[in-house]
C-alpha cells in the first residue's frame, strides 16, 4: 500500500524524531538521556504516561532553530518514503523557545525553509497545527494560543491540545481556542484517547472543534457515534498508536472499523511513529489485513482527509490533483 498517495492529519514532529537522529543530536550536545532507549535502540516507555515523560526527555536535545530545520527534513523523507503527499503536524512553541513569540518566530522560519526544501524535492507538502499542552495547564496554554494568533496564516493553519487527557476539562482552555479562532486558526483537541466518550462530547460542544485527535473511544456511547456521523466531525485515528498504548488489544479489536461503517468521518494517521514502530504505509496494510478494506475504501478515507485538512483552497486542489492522478 505504499503506493498508494496518503493525507496525514495528525502527526507530532518531535514524537517522529527517528530515534537515532536524537541519539545523533545527544551525542553533539554531550547530553545524558541514555535511559529512554532499549537495547535495540528504539525507544523504551512503559505506559502512556511514561511515553509523554520519554517524549518530553527525548525533546530536550531539540534546542534550536536549526534542529527544528534537520527535524522537519528527516521526518517529511519518512513520510514522502510511505506515499505521504500532505501532512499536518503538531508544533508546539513550549519547546520551540519556551513560549517567547519572538524566539517561536524564529524556529517557524527555519522549520518552514525545510518544509520547502521538502516540497520542492520530495513533493510531499507540510503544513502546522500549534498545539498546546493540557498537563502544562491554562496558563501556558494561553502563551501557545498568543503565539498561534501571532503566527497564524497559509502555513500555520490550526490549533490544538495534546498530552495528558486526564487532566483538567476542555473548558479551562476555551480562553486559549477562542483566541486561536478569532485569529482564524482552524480547531482540533485531542480526546476520546484516554478519556471515555465524555471527553469527546465536551472537546466538540464546549470548544467547538470540527476535527477530534483520537475520538476512537467514542465508540463506547453509540448515541455520540451518531452525533458525530450527523455533525461531520473528523476523527483523526491512530490505529498503530492505540494498540501500541494498549487501549486495543489488536487491529482487528480496534474501533476505526465500526466507526467507518456507521457513517463517521474517519481519518488515518500515525501520531509518533518511532514510537509506535509504524508508518502510513504499514497503518494501510495492517487495516486492509484487519479489515479487507482495498484501494477504494483507503481512496475515500483520503478523500475525507484532504477535505478536512486545514490548508487554503488552492493548496486542497494542488493536492486532490496527486491523490486522482493515481485513479485516472
Ligand atoms: N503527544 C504526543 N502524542 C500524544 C498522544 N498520543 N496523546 C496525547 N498527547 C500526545
Ligand atoms: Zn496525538
Amino acid at each position: 500500500m505504499t503506493d498508494l498517495p496518503k493525507v496525514e492529519l495528525h502527526l507530532h514532529l518531535e514524537g517522529a524524531a527517528p530515534p537515532a537522529f536524537i541519539r545523533g543530536l545527544a551525542k553533539e550536545k554531550k547530553a545524558d538521556i541514555g535511559g529512554i532507549f532499549d537495547e535495540r535502540g528504539n525507544y523504551k516507555y512503559k505506559d502512556f504516561w511514561d511515553f509523554l515523560k520519554v517524549y518530553e526527555a527525548a525533546t530536550s536535545v531539540l534546542t534550536s532553530p536549526e534542529d527544528y530545520a534537520r527535524l522537519t527534513l528527516a521526518v517529511l523523507e519518512e513520510s514522502a518514503a510511505s506515499g505521504v503527499v500532505y501532512s499536518e503536524t503538531f508544533l508546539s512553541p513550549d519547546f520551540c523557545g519556551g513560549r517567547d513569540v519572538g524566539a517561536w518566530r524564529e524556529y517557524l522560519h527555519a522549520m518552514r525553509e525545510a518544509a520547502d526544501r521538502a516540497e520542492r524535492d520530495m513533493g510531499i507538502t507540510l503544513r502546522g497545527i500549534i498545539t498546546c499542552i493540557r498537563h502544562f495547564g491554562p496558563d501556558k496554554a494561553r502563551e501557545t494560543a498568543l503565539c498561534a494568533a501571532e503566527t497564524a496564516g497559509d502555513w500555520i493553519v490550526g490549533f490544538g491540545i495534546a498530552g495528558d487527557e486526564k487532566v483538567g476539562k476542555p473548558r479551562d482552555y476555551l480562553w486559549s481556542f477562542d483566541c486561536a479562532r478569532e485569529a482564524g486558526l482552524r480547531l482540533t483537541a485531542h480526546a476520546g484517547e484516554w478519556g471515555g466518550p465524555d471527553s469527546v462530547r465536551d472537546a466538540v460542544r464546549d470548544l467547538g472543534v470540527e476535527r477530534i485527535g483520537h475520538g476512537v473511544r467514542a465508540i463506547e456511547d453509540l448515541a455520540l457515534v451518531d452525533e458525530l456521523a450527523e455533525k461531520g466531525i473528523v476523527l483523526e485515528v491512530c490505529p498503530g498508536s492505540n494498540i501500541a498504548l494498549g487501549i486495543y488489544p489488536g487491529w482487528r479489536q480496534h474501533p476505526i472499523g465500526e466507526l467507518h461503517r456507521r457513517g463517521v468521518r474517519v481519518t488515518i494517521s500515525t501520531d509518533d511513529p518511532p514510537f509506535f514502530h509504524t508508518t502510513m504505509a504499514r497503518e494501510y496494510d495492517r487495516l486492509n489485513a484487519a479489515f479487507d478494506w482495498d484501494e477504494g475504501v483507503f481512496d475515500g478515507i483520503a478523500r475525507t482527509s484532504l477535505d478536512a485538512a486545514f490548508c487554503d483552497g488552492d493548496t486542497r486542489e494542488r493536492i486532490r490533483k496527486k491523490l486522482e492522478a493515481r485513479n485516472a
